[in-house]
């Protein structure tokens, strides 16, 4: 969906939407594809990258926020459409920081002996959770999903991980609507995302900085150190200003956000995978992901590719 569809739907402008977000296009999930659809199709692609096979899989974990149905998870969902049996599987809820909190339990997973091979998926259907009427945040959303097979290896490929949330900023961003609350917003149809979006910016952009400095010191690098910044997509302003703090050029981040606008917990490792498949990223790269979104929630890792 380009920003001209936009313009026919909303009161907004091509100009409007690429000056404040950096957003051109998104992509939006065909009537009755799901996020487990797309996981599937995520997870099949990075199995063949990864040249692991269905059986070596002793692990899924999903983030999204907009699971399939309420149960059983979209994990579960997903085990059965790859015919696996009987490896954990579970959703992880942390909005657009799904990603980077499922890597994380992967990892420890993986550290303790308890898996060998993950299947790691960011997967997300925002589109279902948006009021196509409302400016103000239908211009920003995507859907899309992306997947890695984080497998064990003498040589640790996952250097640290940071995760952390504040419930305190419930309010700047949320959809106020669930199972045990506010469930007549679903029959109403007014159960939608909404956010103070300047004030979640900077909130954003000053926690961002924080994570970033804080993941080098942890590992005892220096700016220099990283290769690639490979950012949540949410606005290109948030991530020239995380870009900016690490004194990095822009040709070292990897920007999607054009193509795919917001796609929360897909979007890290879709921006990953482009970078991957163009050839941008190299093994031995060292990449810094990071990632903030509604709870607040927020986390990075550092990776040795
Ligand atoms: N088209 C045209 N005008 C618009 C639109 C639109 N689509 N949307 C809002 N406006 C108007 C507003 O009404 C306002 O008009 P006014 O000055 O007459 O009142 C004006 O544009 C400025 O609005 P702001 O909200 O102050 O614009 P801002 O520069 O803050 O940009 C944006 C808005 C893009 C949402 C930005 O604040 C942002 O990116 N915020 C962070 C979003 C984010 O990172 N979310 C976290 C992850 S999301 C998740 O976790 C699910």
């Amino acid at each position: 969906m380009t920003n001209a569809e936009l313009e026919r739907m909303v009161d907004t402008t091509d100009e409007w939407i690429k000056a404040r977000t950096g957003i051109s296009e998104r992509h939006i999930a065909a009537e009755g594809e799901t996020t487990c659809d797309m996981a599937e199709q995520a997870a099949r692609r990075a199995m063949e990258a990864a040249n692991v096979s269905l059986d070596q899989i002793d692990l899924i974990i999903i983030g999204t926020t907009t699971p399939d149905v309420i149960f059983p998870s979209t994990a579960c969902l997903l085990q059965k459409k790859l015919d696996i049996h009987g490896c954990p599987a579970f959703d992880i809820q942390a909005v657009c920081t799904g990603f980077i909190y499922a890597l994380t339990i992967a990892e420890k997973f993986i550290q303790t002996g308890s898996a060998k091979t993950a299947l790691v998926i960011g997967a997300e259907t925002m589109s279902r959770i948006i009021d196509w009427t409302d400016r103000s945040t239908c211009v920003l959303f995507g859907d899309g999903a992306g997947a890695v097979i984080l497998q064990a290896g003498d040589e640790p490929g996952i250097l640290s991980s940071h995760i952390y949330a504040d419930g305190e900023y419930e309010d700047l961003l949320n959809v106020p609507a669930g199972i045990s609350h506010n469930s007549e917003r679903f029959k109403d149809g007014t159960a939608f995302v909404e956010m103070q979006g300047n004030e979640v910016f900077k909130v954003a952009v000053n926690t961002l900085g924080r994570i970033v400095d804080e993941t080098l010191a942890h590992n005892k690098l220096g700016k220099k150190d990283i290769d690639w910044l490979v950012p949540h997509q949410a606005n290109t302003r948030i991530i020239s200003a995380t870009a900016k703090k690490l004194d990095m050029p822009m040709n070292k981040v990897v920007l999607t956000v054009d193509k795919h606008g917001n796609t929360s917990a897909a979007s890290v490792p879709l921006a990953l995978d482009t970078a991957v498949r163009d050839g941008r990223i190299k093994r031995g790269d060292t990449l810094l992901l990071e990632a903030f979104g509604g709870g607040f929630t927020w986390g990075a890792t550092l990776i040795n590719y």
